[in-house]
Order: structure tokens, then C-alpha cells, then sequence
């Protein structure tokens, strides 16, 4: 999968099927079972590393899983998250860092944030690093959000998301991850971009969906939030529950409303 490959997914409307991994292993499993996106996500910090937030993980951590998944994968598209505090500072040191992640083998690199992200965005795009944005819930900042809630809830905050996400494309984002906001949220987003919008708790009109694989395989003991579902209960193996997420988002069977809010 490159860059002109997933856009064409997007213009012919087929949702993106989208899945954190962290090791060759995995994505190896994801890859073959037709994952189109591999999420080096920086919820490793919480699903591997046993922490209670994704703001300790370091650029180490995010270089060496990086490099794990290059390694086991063969044609999805790899999308590396920016840790905390590698590219805040200023479009310079997002771009040492974003290097370092596309040196480990990403395709794309993920920060959280609007406006004052597009900066940064801007310098990395110009320089031949594709980016994903990241809005709505962003757990990067999660203390001043005062927890995981679900974002966008009023008009007001709604209408600041489709903004923030425009502003993200046309400084040359080529794709959008959006957590935990209203599905009418998601929709009109998802309506108002040309880029396609990858949503994890953001209704069924985005253009694509992520899980984190640990949530959607069940092995996650804390209580869980109501847009994952379990793809392994039932029986079967990993890999027949990874490609029933990949066709269930596919046709559209995940997420329905009971997964949104
Ligand atoms: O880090 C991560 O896994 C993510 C997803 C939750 C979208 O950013």
C-alpha cells in the first residue's frame, strides 16, 4: 500500500480498515488478513507498558516498535504516532523526530492537535513526510481535558472540529484519526474533508475505523468503552477475528449505533 493507493480506497468509498500493532508478529497477522493500516500507536505505552496515560513513552519506544512492525509487515501502509513531547517545541524538532520514525520504516507519522500543530505539519510535508492528524479526544492531553470524555459534544465545540480538521488538511495532512466524539460529529467531519477520516468512537460515517488490537481481541481486563467490540469472543482464532474486523468495517456492520455515542 503507498500513499496514492489509499487514496484510491478513499475516492471509491471503501472504508479503511485500521488496527494498532506494536510487533513483527502482529503484523505479519494484520497484514495478510487485509489490515490496509498498521497503527504504531503510542497506546503502547499503556497496553504493553502497563502505564495509565501515553505521556512517558519515549521516541525509543516509538522507533524500536516502529522498526518491529517494518519488519513482519509487507504491504499495509505504516502510520507511526509522534510521542509526547517530539514535536511540541517547534517544526524543527518535529521533523529530527519524524525522520527517526520514517527511518524505523513508517509510511506516515501521527500527532495530536489542531491549529497550533499546523505549523509543524506544514514543515513536515514539505519535506516529503506524510501526516496523519489526530482530534477530538486526544489522550496526549488528557490531563487538561480532565479525562477520556467524549468531545464535540456542542455546537460550538463541533464546529471548532470540522475547522481544526480543514485547517489540518489544507496544511497537507492525508489523513485524519478522530476519537471519541457524537456520530453526528463524526459524519459532518467525515462530510467536510477530502482526506479520509479514521474514527474510533465517531459513529459509522467516518471513512475508516482503528481499535486498539488488545481492546478488539479481548484481552483488555479494564472496563472498556463502548465503541470496541470483542472480534475473538465467540471462538475462532486471532486471524479469523482480525479479517471479521476487516470485513465488518468493510461492509459497514462495525461500528453500529450501539458502539457510538
Ligand atoms: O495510540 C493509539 O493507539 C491511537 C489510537 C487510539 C487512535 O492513537
Amino acid at each position: 500500500m503507498d500513499l496514492s493507493a489509499l487514496r484510491d480506497l478513499y475516492a471509491r468509498g471503501e472504508k479503511i480498515a485500521v488496527l494498532t500493532c506494536y510487533d513483527a508478529m502482529f503484523a505479519g497477522i494484520m497484514d495478510a488478513a487485509g489490515v490496509d493500516v498498521l497503527l504504531v500507536g503510542d497506546s503502547l505505552g499503556n497496553v504493553l507498558q502497563g502505564r495509565r496515560h501515553t505521556m512517558a513513552v519515549s521516541m525509543d519506544d516509538m522507533a524500536y516498535h516502529t522498526e518491529c512492525v517494518a519488519r513482519g509487515n509487507a504491504s499495509a501502509w505504516i502510520v507511526a504516532d509522534m510521542p509526547f513531547g517530539s514535536y511540541q517545541e517547534s517544526p524543527e524538532l518535529a521533523f529530527r523526530n519524524a525522520a527517526r520514525l520514517v527511518q524505523a520504516g513508517a509510511n506516515m507519522v501521527k500527532l495530536e492537535g489542531g491549529d497550533w500543530t499546523l505549523a509543524a505539519v506544514r514543515f513536515l510535508v514539505d519535506r516529503g513526510i506524510p501526516v496523519c492528524g489526530h482530534l477530538g479526544l486526544t489522550p496526549q492531553s488528557v490531563h487538561a481535558l480532565g479525562g477520556y470524555r467524549v468531545q464535540g459534544r456542542d455546537a460550538g465545540a463541533a464546529q471548532t472540529l470540522v475547522r481544526q480538521g480543514e485547517e489540518l488538511a489544507a496544511a497537507g495532512a492525508s489523513m485524519l484519526v478522530l476519537e471519541l466524539v457524537p456520530a453526528a460529529v463524526g459524519a459532518e467531519v467525515t462530510r467536510r474533508l477530502q482526506i479520509p477520516v479514521i474514527g474510533i468512537g465517531a459513529g459509522p460515517d467516518c471513512s475508516g475505523q482503528v481499535l486498539v488490537m488488545h481492546d478488539m481481541l479481548g484481552l483488555t481486563r479494564t472496563t472498556l468503552p463502548r465503541f470496541v467490540r470483542n472480534f475473538l469472543s465467540g471462538g475462532g482464532s486471532i486471524d479469523e477475528a482480525i479479517r471479521k474486523y476487516v470485513a465488518d468495517v468493510k461492509s459497514g456492520a462495525f461500528p453500529d449505533t450501539t458502539h457510538s455515542y
